[in-house]
């Protein structure tokens, strides 16, 4: 079965309340949380003073996508504000390992993103190690862009690779995604989808993550 994992980060932050309400009620799986340092990404976004209110909202478990230089300052602070799944960034981590055991001592799963560019091979040594891959089908920072097509070919490259190597790694898509491309991303072996603009700039996001579930 896969997962939905609505992304805040184009919603109405002055009504937040009112959006993870949405969310609750809603049959979506996770909440996505786009963090954003204006280093590693060109945006700032929210950190963790957003995510520990959002936690005391929500049951849904906490997603949380760091994009930003040296994520091993905060992993512990993360955990804390009620983080369940951390992911970071293949290009900020030179000491990759360590950042995914840090992850996990501090009782969360562990992800790792790759930029559109980063080759899928890179992660293969470590594979065993992760929870989560997240191919992102955008360059990271903003919402609302094109998915980029040559992704899928980095999917099924992933999956071929986790069947061999660690059959249960969730591999996850965040950038793009809709109704247009979700079951051809099923397909192609990914798990749990990040949606943000197409659920919460929708008529009824409540509707639109039911309908990206059915399809898939
Ligand atoms: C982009 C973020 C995404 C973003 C996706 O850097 O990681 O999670 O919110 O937004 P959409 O679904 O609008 O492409
Ligand atoms: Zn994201």
């Amino acid at each position: 079965m896969i997962k939905i994992s609505p992304s805040i980060l184009n919603a109405n932050f002055l009504d937040l309340k009112s959006q993870i309400d949405l969310i609750n009620e809603s049959e979506a799986d996770w909440i996505h949380l786009d963090v954003m340092d204006g280093v590693f990404v060109p945006n700032i976004s929210f950190g963790f003073p957003i995510v520990k209110a959002i936690s005391t909202h929500t049951s849904k478990p906490l997603d949380v996508h760091l994009m930003i230089v040296n994520p091993e300052r905060y992993i512990e602070t993360f955990a804390d504000s009620g983080a369940y799944m951390i992911t970071v960034h293949y290009e900020v981590c030179p000491h990759l390992h360590s950042v995914i055991q840090q992850i996990k001592k501090a009782g969360c799963k562990a992800g790792v993103a790759l930029n559109p560019h980063t080759d899928v091979s890179l992660l293969r040594p470590i594979l065993q190690d992760l929870d989560m891959v997240l191919i992102m089908t955008v360059n990271p920072g903003f919402g609302g862009q094109k998915f980029i097509e040559s992704s899928i070919d980095k999917i099924k490259e992933l999956k071929a690779l986790a069947i061999k190597i660690n059959p249960s790694l969730l591999i996850q898509v965040d950038g793009g995604i809709s109704t247009s491309n979700i079951k051809q991303l099923a397909e192609a072996g990914v798990d749990v989808f990040v949606a943000g603009t197409f659920v919460f700039k929708s008529d009824n996001p409540v509707d639109t993550i039911k309908a990206l579930k059915t399809l898939a």
